[in-house]
């Protein structure tokens, strides 16, 4: 079925949607994009993709689009014309297209932002068969650039690490800095120990994740202890259990670290009663 996309203003079957060849994107990655899921036909979390994609917006002095403020009724429309129960909304915002390829910025009272979104319909997202069999991680170095608190669309390296991890039989890459995790390819990084929960402290190191916001106040209020610290993947390896989080996996759990089992090799109960609990609150706080 062709799915009807949204692109500068229009709805248009995805066959008939284009963009320039000299956008901004298209040349330089220079562009900032938001994926929010679908459960039961409700967006899960928009207000917090909505302003991080503003932040963004700002770290990069691009021109916020004149759809910027109609953009929750856009997502709206798309999942109700494309008829998705459980998935994604896909959404990106380039600095536009000037016309000809230049490193300096282009005026932004003369080259408008492109504005393109789009649905993924994935029927039973929230029952992915990883969340009951954990997944498989290996670590690598990470190396791209300085602002991965900025969510843009340079994503060849996190691409590169997953293609790294299915060539090791894994699922997925955590990426280590000066010997400690930053984060997973596309997800946040956590390892539990006992009652308490460890993951990175925010900074320009890692994405700021929508659902580490989330996953981290209902783990304080169920009475979980939360550390925001540098690990290094030997503690890792020790821990109890370990998970990632994000918009299209929410919570799920790992179950081996560079070929090392955690635990008794299988996902932990914490790991599963946070993903319980994340699921449950958004659905209810879905709109
Ligand atoms: N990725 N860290 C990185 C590097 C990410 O790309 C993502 C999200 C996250 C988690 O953020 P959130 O909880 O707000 O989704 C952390 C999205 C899902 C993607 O690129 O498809």
């Amino acid at each position: 079925m062709t799915r009807t996309v949204f692109v500068n203003g229009e709805y248009l079957p995805e066959d008939e949607a284009k963009v320039s060849i000299f956008d901004r994107a298209f040349l330089m990655a220079d562009g900032v994009y938001e994926v929010t899921s679908v459960l039961g036909g409700k967006l899960i979390d928009f207000a917090g993709h909505a302003k991080r994609l503003e932040r963004s917006l700002n770290e990069l002095d691009i021109k916020k689009p004149a759809v910027f403020d109609d953009l929750l009724e856009i997502h709206r429309e798309l999942v109700r014309v494309n008829g998705i129960e459980d998935g994604l909304v896909y959404l990106q915002i380039t600095r536009g297209a000037p016309g000809d390829r230049d490193f300096v910025f282009p005026d932004p009272e003369t080259t408008e932002p492109t504005v393109v979104l789009f649905t993924q319909n994935k029927p039973g997202l929230a029952d992915s068969p990883a969340a009951k069999t954990g997944m498989k991680i290996i670590s690598i170095e990470d190396v791209r650039w300085g602002r991965r608190d900025i969510k843009t669309v340079q994503l060849l390296y996190p691409s590169m690490g997953k293609m790294m991890a299915k060539k090791a039989g894994a699922d997925d890459a955590w990426m280590v800095q000066d010997g400690h995790v930053t984060e997973g390819t596309s997800n946040n990084a956590y390892i539990i120990k006992g009652n308490t929960i460890i993951t990175r402290a925010l900074s320009n190191d890692i994405l700021h994740g929508i659902t580490r916001a989330a996953v981290l106040r209902f783990a304080r209020e169920a009475q979980m202890q939360v550390e925001e610290r540098n690990f290094t993947i030997d503690e890792a390896k020790e821990a109890d259990e370990a998970f990632i989080t994000s918009a299209s996996a929410f919570v799920m759990p790992v179950i081996e670290i560079d070929g090392v089992n955690l635990g008794d090799g299988t996902p932990g109960a914490r790991t599963a009663r946070l993903r319980e609990i994340y699921l449950e609150e958004s659905r209810k706080a879905a709109v």
